[in-house]
């Protein structure tokens, strides 16, 4: 294992947002300036046609727009009328909105462990808890993480069993499909973030809810408006969560682009892979020891790498390493959500969730962004290679 000793001239940033921005400059000013020149700033016409195209883009009769992703999770939940006494089945491995979305929507979250392959909810898992305890439990919440859909056959044959609702979390997997349907069509709601940093986003926050279920789309635009359909009056308390026009008309460029975006990961993935495998760097049945692990796609699924992370031997000196090459990495995420503090009175321990807990310790998450060059994946693979020399 090698120390970092010098500076790469070229950095490879985690996420370069300006290259994209100036593939669309123009068309965005010229949005940006029609959503001014309406004067019209939350909500209106802007984002019912967002709404409309998200909708179809995600294969679902309807989508509503909100705040960001995390209040989409809360507002599907709460329309659903989880609440009070209830519970929801999810992943510890993910971001905390996941959770902290269950825990304001009044219910409980139980975690279930992943599958270490995908690190996606496993469906084993989730079977074998509610085998051994179901009462209370409403809805699951798989996270479609990285941008690959968790194995929703397995999940939508136990959610049908136990008479629990399917709530995507699908925030980092626009575009993404499982065995043809697209993620936001795969359950009673779906939830997506606009967040800068994602596949599809916004200049600021923003989030949208899809389903194929009116009357649930209805109470969430009243939700999502402080619980009232008319101004003033109130018919239940809702949230101040609504979609900007501005955000709106950002995303309404952007979209066309997405499917071309999406397959530009797609071709970096491959291209990691590749030069990760044929620098000896992966382990494989000949290769038992090699320090690197591929996450694995499963068949039924087409993933939109939104991250494109691997498993990987003395984690944080490689990242430190790479750091000191210029090369940009992340670690989503540190702390599955059980071991978090804020969650220490729902009682879980270190151990309880092993799967998740070594995925904490040796995840890294490598520089994945459309316009991402092939010299600059080479300069990635090239210092990981040197750092395990
Ligand atoms: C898996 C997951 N769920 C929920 C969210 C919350 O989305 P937002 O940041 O738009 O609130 C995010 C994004 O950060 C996420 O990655």
């Amino acid at each position: 294992m090698k120390s970092a000793g010098h500076k790469a001239t070229a950095d490879v940033p985690m996420l370069d947002l300006s290259r994209q921005y100036a593939s669309i400059r123009d068309e965005i000013l010229a949005a940006v300036t029609r959503a001014c020149d309406s004067q019209r700033y939350i909500l209106g016409d802007e984002a019912v046609a967002f709404e409309h195209e998200f909708a179809a883009l995600c294969g679902s009769a309807d989508a509503v727009g909100c705040a960001s992703g995390t209040d989409g999770l809360w507002l599907a939940l709460a329309a659903a009328g989880i609440g009070a006494g209830d519970s929801v089945i999810t992943t510890p491995f993910s971001f905390f909105a996941t959770a902290s979305s269950i825990l304001r929507a009044g219910a409980k979250p139980i975690f279930v462990d992943v599958d270490p392959e995908t690190l996606n909810l496993a469906p084993a898992r989730l079977e074998e808890r509610l085998k051994n305890a179901s009462q209370g439990v409403r809805a699951v919440m798989p996270v479609h993480l990285y941008g690959q859909c968790a194995d929703m056959d397995g999940i939508d044959r136990i959610a049908a069993e136990f008479k629990l609702h399917v709530v995507e979390d699908a925030a980092q997997a626009v575009g993404a499909t499982w065995n043809g349907r697209r993620a936001g069509s795969l359950g009673l709601a779906a939830a997506f973030s606009f967040y800068p940093t994602k596949n599809l986003s916004a200049f600021g926050d923003a989030g949208a809810v899809t389903t194929n279920d009116a009357r649930l789309a209805e109470r969430m635009r009243s939700l999502r408006n402080h619980g009232g359909k008319q101004r003033y009056y109130h018919d239940e308390v809702g949230a101040n969560s609504r979609l900007d026009a501005i955000q709106a008309a950002v995303l309404r460029v952007k979209m066309p682009h997405l499917a071309r975006w999406n397959d530009a990961r797609r071709e970096h993935a491959r291209t990691y892979g590749r030069l990760l495998t044929s620098a000896g760097l992966t382990r494989s049945g000949a290769n038992s020891t090699a320090p690197v692990v591929l996450l694995k796609t499963l068949p039924g699924a087409h993933h939109i790498y939104h991250q494109y992370v691997i498993r990987v031997r003395d984690r944080d000196k490689l990242r430190a390493f790479l750091s000191e090459r210029g090369v940009g990495s992340e670690i989503y995420y540190p702390i599955p959500l059980h071991l978090q503090k804020c969650f220490a009175y729902l009682g879980y321990s270190p151990g309880d969730l092993p799967e998740s807990e070594r995925a904490a310790l040796d995840v890294l998450a490598l520089p994945m962004f459309a316009e991402l060059e092939e010299n600059e994946q080479r300069h990635v693979v090239e210092s990981i290679a040197e750092f395990y020399s």
